[in-house]
């Protein structure tokens, strides 16, 4: 089924936002026992694949900027605010802890958002416990493999259906 609004008789089909921070571009050489051996591309492929089950369209992307995160949720937040929004997946990488700028991004936008962790951050280190985002993130996700995405994907347009 279409997840989308009619205009004019034409269904508006609506976007989610896969976003990836830093160091995510390395996945597949990265610490392949915490992160795996799939590649940000395999990742891509995945979240394509679930958007396409949904009928929604995907916009996927990655920076090692804070700034350009930043950007891609106001992005997304002018989509919300058009009721063309489903919802966005962030994995912040590091800037989960420690990025307010990226808390006060999502808050002032009002997306529909799902932080998710590749790792089980709470099986790591301490410092990963601790994260700026789950506040005003909709779900927090983590320890699933990159196999997250896609069911971060399914849950967002579960909740489309249910609003
Ligand atoms: C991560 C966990 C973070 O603590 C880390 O800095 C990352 C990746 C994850 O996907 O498990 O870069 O977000």
């Amino acid at each position: 089924m279409l997840a989308g609004r009619l205009v004019q008789g034409a269904v508006l089909v609506k976007t989610v936002f896969v976003l990836n921070g830093p160091n995510l571009n390395l996945l597949g050489t990265r610490e392949p026992a915490v992160y795996g051996a799939h590649t940000l591309a395999d990742v891509g492929q995945m979240c394509a694949a679930a958007c396409a089950r949904h009928g929604l369209a995907l916009r996927f992307h990655q920076s090692n900027h804070e700034g350009v995160l930043l950007d891609w949720i106001h992005e997304a937040g002018r989509l919300h605010a058009a009721g063309d929004l489903a919802g966005v997946v962030l994995n912040a990488g590091a800037y989960t802890h420690t990025s307010i700028a990226l808390a006060d991004a999502i808050k002032g936008t009002g997306v529909t958002l799902v932080e998710l962790h590749i790792s089980n951050v709470f099986a790591r280190e301490s410092f990963r416990h601790h994260s700026y985002l789950s506040a005003v993130a909709r779900a927090v996700m983590c320890g699933f493999g990159v196999q997250g995405y896609g069911l971060a994907i399914d849950a967002l347009a579960q909740m489309q259906a249910a609003a």
